[in-house]
C-alpha cells in the first residue's frame, strides 16, 4: 500500500499534462520571464515551463492540495511552490515583490491523483469517504452537503453543476434514503441513486453527479471568476493567459471573461456597462476558436477528450 502511494506521487504515475505543447506555445515564453502555473498537480506543465526559463526568468507553482506538494519540484532556483488556493494570485505575487506578470496557466479541475486515490473520496470506482476536498484542510466536504443540504439546494447543484436532467427525482431520493441511514461513502450514495440511473448512461450519471458535488465542495465557480480577475489584473501588457477547461459551465466563465463580458468580475462593471456601454477591454482572443487535444494526443490520454484551451493576451 505504502509503495503504490510513493508509485502515484511520481510525476509520470500522478498525472499525463493535457495539450503540453499547446499551453507551452500559448505562454509564448520568454526566458527570462515570470511566470505561474496556478494549478501545479503532478508538475507536468511546470517542468516544461522552467526547462525553457534562463537563470533570471521564474515560475511560481500553485496548488491547494498537500499531495501536490510533497511531489513538488524541489532545488531549482528559478521555481517557487505556492501551497493556497488560486484565487489569492494577487496577493502572493505582492508577498513575492513581483508587480507583473509575463503568463499564467491555468489546467482546472481534478487531477488524475484525486481520482486515482480512494481516500480522496472524488471517485465512484472505489467505496471511501464522502470526501472530494482538493484541499485537506477545507471545511466543507462532499458528506456534509450530502447530509445537510435541502433537497431544494441538492437538486440546484446536480442540475447547474451536474447538468442532471433528473436533478429533482435525485435530490428527494437522497433526502429519503438519508432519513433512514446517514451516507457516509461514495458507495452508499452510489447505492442510493443507482436505482434513477438508466442502465446505459449510470456511469455518465454518476460521473455527472460526483462532479457535481465536487463543485460545490470546492467551490470552483466563484474561486474561477476570482482568479480569472485577478490574474488578468497581473498580467503585464502581452502577457499571455491560458486556461484548460473540461466541462461546458467552466468554459462559458472563461470565454466571457476573455471577451470581457462576465458580470462579476469586478465591482460597477454592470453597472458601466448598462450607462455607458462596455468597459474598455483587458484581453484579447488568440485562438479565435478553443483549442482541442490532437487526434494523436486522444489515442493515449483520455482525459484529453473533454479539455477545451483558451489562450487571450492582455492588452
Ligand atoms: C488538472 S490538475 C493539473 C495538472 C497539471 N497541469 C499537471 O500536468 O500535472 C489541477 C490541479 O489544480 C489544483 N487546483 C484546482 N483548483 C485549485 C484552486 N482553486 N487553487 C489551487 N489549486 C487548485 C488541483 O489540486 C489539481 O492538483
Amino acid at each position: 500500500m505504502k509503495e503504490e502511494r510513493i508509485e502515484k506521487m511520481n510525476p509520470d504515475c500522478y498525472h499525463i499534462p493535457v495539450m503540453l505543447d499547446e499551453c507551452l506555445v500559448g505562454l509564448d515564453i520568454k526566458p527570462d520571464g515570470v511566470y505561474v502555473d496556478l494549478t501545479y498537480g503532478g508538475g507536468g506543465h511546470s517542468r516544461e515551463i522552467v526547462k525553457r526559463l534562463s537563470t533570471s526568468g521564474h515560475l511560481y507553482g500553485f496548488d491547494q492540495d498537500l499531495d501536490a506538494m510533497k511531489g513538488a519540484m524541489k532545488d531549482d532556483e528559478r521555481f517557487t511552490f505556492v501551497r493556497s488556493n488560486f484565487r489569492y494570485i494577487k496577493n502572493w505575487m505582492q508577498y513575492y515583490g513581483i508587480e507583473k506578470v509575463d503568463g499564467i496557466l491555468a489546467d482546472l479541475g481534478v487531477s488524475s491523483h484525486h481520482l486515482d486515490e480512494a481516500q480522496r473520496g472524488f471517485s465512484f470506482r472505489y467505496d471511501a469517504p464522502l470526501d472530494m476536498r482538493m484541499n485537506q484542510a477545507g471545511k466543507l466536504s462532499a458528506k456534509d452537503i450530502i447530509a445537510k443540504y435541502t433537497e431544494e439546494q441538492l437538486a440546484d447543484i446536480l442540475y447547474y453543476y451536474g447538468e442532471l436532467k433528473q436533478s429533482r427525482r435525485i435530490a428527494s431520493t437522497i433526502v429519503k434514503a438519508r432519513q433512514a441511514k446517514d451516507i457516509l461513502t461514495t458507495g452508499q450514495l452510489a447505492e442510493v441513486v443507482q436505482p434513477l440511473m438508466g442502465y446505459d448512461r449510470e456511469k455518465k450519471d454518476l460521473a455527472k453527479l460526483f462532479q457535481a458535488l465536487r463543485i460545490e465542495v470546492n467551490g470552483e465557480m466563484k474561486v474561477l471568476r476570482q482568479m480569472l480577475a485577478n490574474a488578468t489584473d497581473i498580467l503585464a501588457p502581452g502577457g499571455r493567459l491560458v486556461v484548460m477547461t473540461y466541462h461546458s459551465l467552466e468554459d462559458r466563465i472563461v470565454k466571457n471573461h476573455i471577451k470581457g463580458t462576465n458580470k462579476t468580475d469586478n465591482d460597477g462593471t454592470d453597472a458601466q456597462a448598462l450607462i455607458f456601454g462596455r468597459p474598455k477591454m483587458s484581453l484579447k482572443q488568440v485562438n479565435k476558436n478553443v483549442t482541442t487535444a490532437s487526434a494523436e494526443e486522444l489515442t493515449r490520454n483520455p482525459r484529453s477528450r473533454s479539455a477545451k484551451l483558451r489562450i487571450a493576451e492582455k492588452i
